[in-house]
């Protein structure tokens, strides 16, 4: 965690392809996040498919996840929309650190929410998931105007998103996600 005036936050993008839209949003958001704000991206390739027998002697990729999810203020989490759902990476992922049940490293730790898509819809069915999700495991939805980035392959050009009034819309819910961590640690209720 992180003293009064700061905030560590971690990204988790759900898709592994080396040139995914939801990984180049989350390096641009890091990029232009406040002096007092962190993020680190973390890469969940080597994540294996959760398996409860291993729960007794956890892969270390996965006791990776569990430190950072403990350590951080707030999670970014962004999920490309698959078939109609949340990605399957980012939801097995949840699946491991969201153990014990109610009680996990996930339990009351503020969440905010984004969904990338090409359709115009920009994942909008995934956030829908992703909130029922969140809501499972306990942790705190950053609330406020939903983002789901659609036309991606406009709004992302060169691993870089270029569409100014996205990143405003994300800085937005970036700052819900600073309220809901001041409220979550009781830290005062200033900016910063
Ligand atoms: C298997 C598969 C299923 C998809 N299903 C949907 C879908 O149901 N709705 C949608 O809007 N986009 C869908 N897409 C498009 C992805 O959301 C889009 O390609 C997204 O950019 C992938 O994320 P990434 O760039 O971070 O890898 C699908 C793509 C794949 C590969």
């Amino acid at each position: 965690m992180s003293d009064s005036s700061t905030f560590k936050l971690l990204g988790l993008p759900g898709s592994l392809r080396k040139k995914s839209v939801s990984r180049a949003v989350l390096h641009s958001v890091k990029a232009a996040l406040p002096a007092n704000v962190e993020m680190t991206i973390f890469e969940l390739s080597e994540i294996p498919l959760y398996n409860e027998d291993l729960e007794a002697d956890r892969p270390a990729a996965v006791r990776a996840l569990h430190d950072a999810v403990a350590a951080c203020d707030g999670l970014v989490v962004l999920s490309p929309e698959y078939n109609h759902g949340m990605s399957g990476v980012l939801k097995n992922a949840v699946d491991w650190v969201s153990r014990p049940g109610y009680n996990s490293v996930l339990k009351d730790k503020p969440v905010a929410v984004l969904t990338t898509s090409e359709s115009p819809l920009g994942g909008a069915r995934a956030q829908a998931d992703l909130h029922k999700m969140f809501l499972s495991t306990v942790s705190r939805i950053a609330p406020g105007r939903e983002v789901s980035i659609g036309g991606t392959g406009k709004a992302v050009v060169d691993g870089k998103l270029v569409d100014d009034n996205v990143m405003k819309r994300i800085l937005t819910l970036i700052d819900s996600l600073l309220r809901e961590i001041r409220l979550a640690q009781g830290r005062p209720h200033g900016r910063g």
